[in-house]
């Protein structure tokens, strides 16, 4: 009775076996497949890959990378175009737009400020807020102005940043490290007689040292041209009794305009 309780149940089994599409018998014994899975040589990890932004960021040194792109540009609308694809400087992702320059790019003098303040960020152009508008009036005072079409009477004007510093603050050494390539292929291809340098910052980036009441008034060389410090704008605004050097250091320039080029 056992054997045929067996046998029923074996062949139902294997109808069942071949119901699940099991018609083929492989080998005498059965395999244990979980046991073959473990015997297997596990495959090596995989090496991670660097993230390609770290592997960016690890080789590119930002200074290299603006003098490469500086000395690639042959005049000042490629110029322009270098500085706007320029992007390892984080003030740039802070500011509206750049702010390149104003004035006449073929006048004798060239100014060098500081750095875009909200007015200068939201409308595109240097000095266009309060120190602007006092320097368009010292300037208007010997004679010179940006919007003059004639290079004796014209001004060309740009900024040692060309991004606003966020709420304005000092342009820190490395970012004024990192853009002096831009800054001195400027001056290359304005070819401007002379700088003017306004203020502190114009006078590190441009001459490698501060100190704006030691230095204004005397003229000194700066990127290969004569250049002469003056007190920024802005701190003649905060400190009007400081407008009588300011006074001096403009008729100093004007005698120089004076002079043949
Ligand atoms: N101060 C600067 O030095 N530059 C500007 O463009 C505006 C304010």
């Amino acid at each position: 009775m056992e054997s045929a309780l067996d046998f029923h149940t074996a062949k139902a089994l294997l109808e069942w076996q071949i119901e699940l599409g099991a018609d083929e018998a492989l080998c005498e014994a059965p395999v244990d497949r979980y046991a073959l899975e473990a015997e297997k040589p596990k495959a090596k990890p995989k090496a991670q890959a660097p993230h390609p932004a770290a592997v960016k960021q690890a080789e590119v040194d930002p200074v290299s990378e603006a003098r490469a792109a500086a000395r690639s540009v042959q005049d000042l609308k490629a110029l322009r175009a270098a500085m706007e694809a320029f992007d390892h400087c984080e003030l740039k992702r802070g500011a509206r737009q750049l702010v390149f320059s104003d004035g006449n790019p073929a006048a004798r003098v060239m100014i060098i400020g500081e750095a875009p303040g909200r007015d200068e960020d939201r409308e595109g152009r240097p000095f266009v807020g309060r120190a602007g508008q006092l320097l368009d009036r010292m300037l208007a005072a010997i004679g010179l102005d940006r919007k003059s079409d004639q290079a004796e009477s014209a001004v060309y004007i740009t900024n040692v940043l060309p991004w606003r510093p966020p709420q304005n603050r000092d342009p820190k050494p490395d970012e004024i490290a990192m853009l002096l390539p831009f800054l001195e292929r400027h001056v290359a291809l304005a070819n401007p007689d002379f700088l003017i340098l306004m203020g502190n910052i114009s006078c590190q980036a441009a001459l490698g040292k501060r100190g704006i009441t030691r230095l204004r008034g005397q003229w000194t060389e700066a990127f290969g041209k004569p250049a002469i410090p003056m007190f920024h704008p802005a701190y003649l605004l905060r400190t009007p009794q400081a407008k009588r050097e300011a006074w001096a250091d403009l008729l100093e320039i004007k005698a120089r305009l004076e002079q043949p080029s």
